[in-house]
């Protein structure tokens, strides 16, 4: 019992420093960050689609985190985009770097598919442009009616994915949440070695059937 205090003593160290050197350190380093010239500020409505994003848990199958290092020439040959760096996450509070990868990356989603005609589509029915897709539908963010109003935004969907005789519109939820996919595009050129992998390999957009 007499090597107690030296072994709390120890651990108590080997905890100081841990938390010195992976969460102060790389904590003061990366709070001085300052925007990239190419990263502009979300507008009110991509807040509320990241909003949407947050809450309905995309995060559980999607990383916003296009990797370096090894997985760099991985990531970039899947269209993802060059590997991410700090500062591309500024306006980020809190990040969506998630775990997951059920589903692509979408840090670069707006530069690789920027239409919001796909993303709807999309968004209601996955099946109805990729038949093998896992992704959950999100019907509720879609609103089924007679016909179409003024203003409404219908969404254009394969014959047997319509309901009936009855069109889709897009809720402000769902335009929302498409916004802020259209805004999630970290393409511009930022310092140091990442710049070589830049631009390689974005995928070609792949359109609505
Ligand atoms: C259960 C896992 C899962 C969840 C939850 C999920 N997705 Fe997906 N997502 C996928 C898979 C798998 C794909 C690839 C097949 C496809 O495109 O449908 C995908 C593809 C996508 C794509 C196309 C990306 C590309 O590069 O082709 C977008 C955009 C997207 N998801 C957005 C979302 C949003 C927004 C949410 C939350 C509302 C969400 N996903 C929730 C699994 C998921």
């Amino acid at each position: 019992m007499n090597r107690l205090l030296p072994i709390a003593v120890g651990a108590i160290a080997i905890l100081a420093y841990a938390t010195v050197m992976l969460v102060i350190v790389p904590g003061m380093q990366i709070r001085t960050q300052a925007a990239p010239a190419g990263l502009v500020p979300y507008t009110e409505q991509q807040l509320a689609g990241r909003q949407q994003y947050v809450s309905m848990g995309c995060v559980y199958c999607h990383s916003q985190q296009p990797r370096s290092y090894e997985h760099t020439l991985a990531d970039a040959a899947q269209g993802w985009g060059r590997p991410a760096v700090a500062a591309d996450y500024v306006y980020d509070r809190p990040h969506q770097l998630g775990t997951m990868r059920t589903g692509p990356d979408l840090l670069n989603v707006g530069a690789r598919l920027p239409s919001a005609e796909w993303h709807l589509t999309h968004l209601y029915q996955p099946r109805a442009i990729f038949d093998w897709s896992v992704m959950p539908s999100y019907p509720f963010l879609f609103e089924e009616k007679e016909r179409a109003a003024p203003g409404d935004v219908v969404v254009k969907l394969p014959a047997q994915f319509r309901p009936g005789q009855k069109v889709v519109i897009a809720r402000q939820s769902a335009l929302d949440l498409v916004a802020y996919l259209q805004s999630l595009d970290r393409s511009y050129p930022v310092g140091g070695d990442m710049n070589s992998v830049r631009d390689q390999g974005f995928a070609k957009p792949r359109s609505a059937q």
